[in-house]
């Protein structure tokens, strides 16, 4: 097992749609079990293979944060099927660090997707689960939790980041 970078808001990756895996093999089995060691040791409780710079549609989740094995959820091309509800809570992301602005997700989702075996999954998922859901399943799509926020709030935390990148460079 590996840690791999998390890439952070900026790098055109973030930005990409990523691509459908047609084939559950090593190689994809490898990179979720090093997803889910890098998220552990971040800590997070979710990832997305295009954080650690890969354009694939996958995803870990463990709300236990490496506590408890059973809530680890691995998923190979996660699709939303339906969303109910509305909450506003404060969220953040790895790839955004020390960032945490108030976002709406919906209280209750349905998520499928396939595990490790190439076996169809459909979760139901409410609250905490169902947000960490929608936002990694967001990062697919190359979108991040601060391009929902308002365009001004958006604009700021975009350059504060373009601003951290230009110091760290100099
Ligand atoms: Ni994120």
């Amino acid at each position: 097992m590996a840690r791999l970078e998390i890439i952070k808001i900026g790098h055109p990756t973030l930005a990409k749609k990523s691509v459908r895996i047609e084939k559950i093999d090593d190689e994809i089995r490898r990179l979720a079990r090093d997803m889910v060691e890098t998220m552990h040791a971040a800590p997070g409780i979710g990832l997305s293979a295009p954080q650690v710079n890969v354009s694939r549609r996958l995803i870990t989740v463990d709300l236990s944060v490496g506590e408890n094995k059973d809530e680890i959820i691995v998923l190979v091309n996660p699709d939303i099927l339906s969303r109910e509800g509305k909450v506003v809570r404060e969220e953040g992301c790895l790839s955004v660090p020390e960032i945490y602005e108030k976002v709406a997700r919906p209280q209750k989702v349905v998520v499928k997707g396939q595990d490790l075996e190439g076996r169809d999954r459909v979760l139901e998922a409410q609250d905490m689960l169902a947000r960490v859901f929608c936002h990694e399943i967001d990062h697919l799509d190359g979108k991040l939790f601060v391009d929902i926020l308002s365009p001004l709030k958006r604009k700021l935390i975009r350059q504060k980041f373009k601003k951290k990148d230009e110091a760290d460079e100099s």
